[in-house]
């Protein structure tokens, strides 16, 4: 028996040891902290229990066998994230560069079952060199295994991936589905094909930085959420961000108590409207005046900054905010706003998490960049997000709410439950001056500047759209905050499905 524990304990401590001090030293040299340290920082204290720490490979090729670390390159188990259980893994850069072989995606897959079956998050902590180069094919199948699991959990458990290191080739499509992508900066880098590669096929010399770090993925492709100075700052967030969901789709969002007062008025919202309706506000005043002590979770702040997405609460109770951003291209939608917001609501409707929209938007951007990049299409996603979406919906509309983007941003035509306005909104086919010159074509500019002022008196207000009923009230903005938190509470009880199907088709 004393044998047996003592090759436990040897065995428990070549695997906490990892690839050896050298390989730590160098992991913190480059301002990284370890895979375990890092569960250290997500985890409640104490909280880890860690899985099949004992794994080993099973690759014979290239000395493989006689080179075999216990834990194979991941540590993977469950913990508490401000009490409630979640799983997670946690690539260990100094066993195999974190490589992936095919026992590793083994741990990797049996947690993502676990969390599905159970009901739990799952967060990824990635920092690997990708395929284990030892081992071929045994490696890639290990990543379609992973996948696989990846896309049965998505809508079922929320998926959370920080990139703490490098993620390139097939790899990076583990985190490309999961719900939300966080990096640290200058440390993580993420790419199909890496600097070399890019270079002998398009002779682009581009460094590993400029084509897939943070910076590039959180302000040009979007594909990463967000990005933090350093790991423990990510992790913080990671923590910070859970705190908004649910467990799972059969789960709602913890309640968090609060002090700020659901009744409380926000009187600096009165004059937020500027009198020149072609004058930019901003916003994000908006926003952190109607939610629970300014506590607003952004989501891809710097990508599409025309819309604001992010999660806040009303009542200590989670909602998801999309609002247009008139400081930035005046709101219009855009294909990157578009897919931005697409894919928030997406996440919400899965997770019983209500719509709160806040509308100013004058229309879709014109140009032939965006028609010949798709902007049917991508626009179409917004209107499908929000079409088929079945939580509660409230929308307000501030001012402008002009064309086939008053559709869109959650008008009551596509089940909008409760829809507010506020006295300064504008609802029309379109701007003023634009619709006359269509109407009085060819008039003269004295004759179109009387009949623009005509045509603003008469559709530039919310009265129009209230007596057809598609607003449910004209709302004083101070006030704002009491009726979204009143129509929410009514909302509770909501329920609504869509025709039996295998799934949608949205315009992917
Ligand atoms: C096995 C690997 C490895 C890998 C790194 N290592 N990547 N071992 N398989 N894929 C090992 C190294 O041998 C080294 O071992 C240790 O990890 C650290 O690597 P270094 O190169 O010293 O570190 P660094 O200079 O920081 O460079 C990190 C790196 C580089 C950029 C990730 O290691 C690298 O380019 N690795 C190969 C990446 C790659 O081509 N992967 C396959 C991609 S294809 P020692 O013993 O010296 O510490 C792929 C397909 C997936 O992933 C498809 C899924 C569908």
């Amino acid at each position: 028996m004393d044998k047996i524990t003592e090759e436990l304990e040897r065995k428990r401590k070549k695997a906490i040891e990892g690839g050896g001090e050298k390989r730590l030293a160098a992991q913190h040299a480059k301002g990284k902290l370890s895979a375990r340290e890092r569960i250290h920082v997500l985890a409640d204290k104490d909280s880890f229990e860690e899985y099949d720490m004992f794994v080993e490979h099973r690759s014979k090729d290239f000395g493989m066998d006689k080179n075999i670390i216990p834990g194979d390159g991941v540590v993977t188990g469950h913990c508490k994230i401000n009490g409630r259980s979640v799983f997670v893994f946690s690539q260990d850069f100094t066993v195999y560069g974190g490589s992936l072989s095919e026992t590793h995606a083994e741990k990797i897959c049996k947690i993502l079952d676990q969390a599905i079956k159970l009901g739990c998050p799952i967060i990824g902590l990635n920092d690997s060199g990708g395929a284990r180069i030892q081992e071929g094919v045994a490696s890639l199948g290990g990543y379609a295994e992973v996948f696989q699991r990846n896309v049965l959990a998505s809508g079922v458990i929320p998926q959370i991936s920080v990139i703490m290191g490098p993620c390139a080739g097939g790899a990076v499509y583990s985190p490309a589905i999961t719900d939300f992508i966080f990096m640290v900066k200058d440390s993580s880098y993420m790419f199909v094909t890496g600097p070399d590669v890019v270079k002998t096929v398009t002779h682009e010399d581009v460094s590993a930085e400029e084509l897939g770090g943070s910076n590039s993925h959180t302000k040009k492709s979007g594909v990463v959420d967000l990005s933090f100075e350093n790991d423990v700052l990510a992790l913080e967030e990671t923590r910070r961000l859970l705190d908004f969901l649910p467990l799972s789709n059969k789960d709602k969002p913890p309640i968090k108590k609060i002090i700020d007062p659901v009744s409380r008025k926000s009187g600096n919202l009165d004059t937020l409207i500027p009198d020149n309706s072609n004058i930019p506000y901003d916003m994000k005043e908006l926003v952190l005046s109607i939610i629970d002590e300014e506590d607003f979770f952004e989501i891809q702040t710097d990508y599409a900054k025309n819309i604001i997405v992010g999660f806040g609460r009303i009542g200590g109770e989670t909602i998801g905010i999309v609002a247009n951003q008139p400081m930035v291209l005046a709101g219009c939608l855009d294909i990157d706003s578009s897919r931005k917001a697409a894919r928030f609501i997406r996440f919400c409707d899965c997770f019983n998490i209500p719509i709160i929209t806040f509308v100013d938007v004058p229309g879709f951007l014109p140009g032939t960049s965006q028609e010949h990049n798709g902007i049917i299409a991508h626009g179409a996603k917004l209107l499908y997000a929000y079409a088929e979406a079945t939580v509660p919906k409230v929308t307000v509309i501030t001012r402008k709410a002009y064309g086939g983007a008053y559709d869109v941003m959650a008008s009551k035509h596509l089940r909008g439950d409760v829809n507010y306005a506020w006295p300064t909104a504008e609802i029309a086919v379109m701007g003023s001056k634009g619709a006359v010159e269509i109407i009085y074509r060819g008039s003269s500019e004295k004759e179109i500047i009387k009949k623009s002022k005509e045509y603003q008196k008469k559709f530039s207000n919310p009265f129009i759209a209230a007596s057809r009923g598609y607003l449910d009230d004209l709302i004083r903005p101070n006030n704002t905050r009491y009726r979204i938190y009143r129509s929410l509470d009514l909302l509770k009880t909501k329920k609504l499905s869509n025709p039996a199907k295998k799934h949608g088709n949205i315009p992917l």
